[in-house]
């Protein structure tokens, strides 16, 4: 469904992806792990196309020169230049790491705005689904998102994301700041997502021992540089990786 081949990414001469290549297949969840600055946000941002508004931006303002080289290939379309809208119409869906909400809007309303795109049946079954996934958020319906707390913002920009019915989920770093319950939760609900909608998800993470159990492959990024790949068993089971993502 999606393939990666020799992505390079440069801020200015900082080279912060470095010929990296992934092949996603439909219906599968497929998790990038690496520590802080390994370049997963600045994958994600390419993957969805966002960087190209950042190097469109930051040209205007005379800002940092950023370069990318590659290819990204959805459903067999060269995508590489296509505009994150363009790639949002085709399927293509990112959950940002640290994702905006609309703080002032209560939950429903943010859930809403999120699906801008849908027709209202539409809108009220993918709210119903939302709500179905996280049962937690059901009585937190009419409270301000700004008031949420960080869990349950997770959840509901994870629910954002799927309110525009995505056929690919890009997630980076979800887990990010939760405790490990509500990393259960969440793990939980992108295994769910996947077995009853058949959705394409890539992950990032930094601590791989939450995500390895559900995932079908994986990729581990130093620096930019893929140094290992592999089924979920296999990597749960490699030292290097036990010693460097499992955390305490
Ligand atoms: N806009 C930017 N301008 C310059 N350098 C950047 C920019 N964005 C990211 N970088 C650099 O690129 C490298 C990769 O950053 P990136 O945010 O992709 O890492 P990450 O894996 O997401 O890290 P984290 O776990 O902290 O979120 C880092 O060295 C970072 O400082
Ligand atoms: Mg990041």
């Amino acid at each position: 469904m999606l393939e990666v081949s020799n992505l390079m990414v440069f801020y200015e001469n900082a080279l912060a992806l470095n010929d990296f290549s992934m092949n996603v297949k439909a219906g599968t969840i497929v998790a990038v792990i690496g520590s802080n600055s390994a370049g997963k946000t600045t994958l994600m941002n390419t993957l969805s196309g966002l960087i190209i508004d950042t190097k469109i931006k930051e040209q205007r303002k005379g800002g940092e020169r950023i370069t990318t080289y590659g290819t990204i290939r959805f459903d067999g379309e060269d995508i590489t230049d296509m505009y994150p809208s363009d790639r949002v119409k085709k399927g293509m869906v990112l959950c940002r790491e640290r994702h905006p909400i609309f703080p002032e809007s209560d939950l429903v309303e943010n859930l809403r705005i999120a699906a801008y795109l849908r027709n209202r049946s539409e809108i009220s079954e993918a709210i119903e689904y939302v709500f179905q996934l996280f049962p937690t958020l059901v009585r937190l319906k009419t409270r301000k998102a700004g008031f949420l707390s960080g869990g349950e913002q997770q959840m509901l920009t994870i629910g954002m994301a799927l309110m525009v019915k995505p056929r690919l989920l890009l997630l980076d770093e979800p887990l990010l700041g939760l405790s490990p319950i509500m990393q259960v939760t969440l793990v939980d609900a992108i295994k769910k997502i996947r077995n009853e909608t058949g959705l394409t998800i890539v992950i990032t993470e930094q601590f791989a021992r939450p995500i390895l159990p559900m995932i079908d492959h994986g990729y581990i990024i130093e620096n930019g540089m893929l140094t290992m790949e592999g089924h979920g068993s296999e990597l749960m089971e490699n030292p290097e990786v036990k010693g460097a993502y499992f955390g305490v």
